[in-house]
């Protein structure tokens, strides 16, 4: 049985983890609807239904009201807090048309974010606080105060990043008294950069691989959790039509349903499956709102289990769109 580095930490035994961007219907400013309520209750008790614990948030998800629909069901609930794992973002500074204007990692930044984190949230404490984006501005020195204030005062349990490279992380990591535990980046079988930028050493094909070298030796190394985010690549190969002429993907798609059927399964638990089977433990955040969807991705561990060497060098091959080199 394989052991996420999460789990090893006695952070959280959660093997999927529910990605909260979508709970609220819309990024506009205006208040939470009933719908949105109704949305996330449905979901979070879906994701309940099948053994997630953990849930992904960020300050932005929704101009703040992700994380406000997810604090009002946890006061409807009480006694739940405890047996859940919390996880959120900041960094990233929006513009009005929801796009990252900038990002900001000072210090005040930092302390003033985690506070409008835990209100919205409706929680005292935060298991795990992320750092969004990379900011080119960021000083380790004054992020190491913030974070060390907030675990001093019991606000955030640990600390993480997200879209990071690992030279980022060991920059950080030299300033940092706690270790960073999390790095959370784009993995799935629709973006393959991670696997395919270690195929090329010493060739000169893949020159277009987009995917910072050594960023998974150095989190398997040391024993810090990689999280994939877009996991379901947004229906891609689990019945979002596929586009005329595609065949790459109608390829991939076919073979994804021929492996569910053969394993008993649905599309969602082969593509999530495929994903966890990778050595360094991946903890997908899938961002399924529909609690069917959510409910189809149940068997993803026993699928990561099961699936042969054979049947998934078959499948990263057929997502590539290309034999191995
Ligand atoms: N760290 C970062 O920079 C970052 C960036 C983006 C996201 N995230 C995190 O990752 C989570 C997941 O991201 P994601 O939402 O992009 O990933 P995803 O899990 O790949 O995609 C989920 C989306 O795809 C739709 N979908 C799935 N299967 C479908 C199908 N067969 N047909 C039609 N639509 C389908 C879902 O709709 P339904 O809701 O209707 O199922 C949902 O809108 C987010 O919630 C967030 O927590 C992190």
């Amino acid at each position: 049985m394989k052991v996420m580095p999460l789990q090893k930490r006695g952070v959280s035994d959660s093997r999927l983890v529910l990605g909260c961007m979508g709970l609220a219907e819309n990024w506009e400013p205006v208040p939470l609807t009933a719908e949105d309520r109704k949305r996330t209750a449905e979901a979070v008790e879906a994701a309940l239904s099948i053994g997630i614990t953990m849930f992904d948030h960020a300050d932005i998800y929704c101009r703040t009201k992700s994380e406000a629909a997810f604090g009002e069901w946890l006061a409807a609930h009480p006694g739940m807090r405890e047996k859940l794992v919390l996880q959120s973002k900041c960094g990233i500074i929006l513009r009005d048309d929801v796009l990252p204007e900038h990002y900001n990692f000072s210090r005040d930044h930092i302390l003033q974010s985690v506070d409008g984190i835990l209100k919205r949230l409706g929680t005292e404490y935060l298991d795990i606080l992320l750092l969004h984006r990379p900011d080119p501005l960021m000083e380790p020195d004054e992020i190491a105060e913030a974070f060390l204030k907030l675990s001093s005062a019991g606000k955030v349990r640990h600390f993480g990043v997200s879209n990071m490279g690992a030279s980022q992380m060991i920059f950080l990591q030299r300033a940092i008294s706690q270790p960073l535990v999390v790095n959370q980046l784009r993995l799935g079988l629709g973006h393959l950069d991670f696997l395919n930028q270690g195929l090329w050493v010493n060739r000169r094909d893949g020159v277009d691989v987009n995917f910072g070298e050594g960023i998974l030796e150095y989190c398997q190394m040391e024993d810090i959790q990689l999280q994939g985010w877009g996991p379901l690549e947004q229906g891609k190969y689990t019945g979002r039509p596929v586009s005329p002429g595609d065949e790459t993907t109608a390829r991939t798609a076919a073979f994804v349903n021929e492996l569910a059927g053969r394993m008993e399964t649905t599309p969602e638990s082969v593509v999530l499956g495929w994903l966890m089977k990778h050595p360094a433990n991946i903890q997908p955040i899938l961002g399924s709102v529909n609690p069917k969807r959510i409910i189809a991705c149940q068997d993803s561990a026993k699928v990561a289990e099961q699936m042969t060497r054979e049947d998934w060098y078959k499948l990263y091959s057929r997502a590539r769109g290309d034999a191995m080199p």
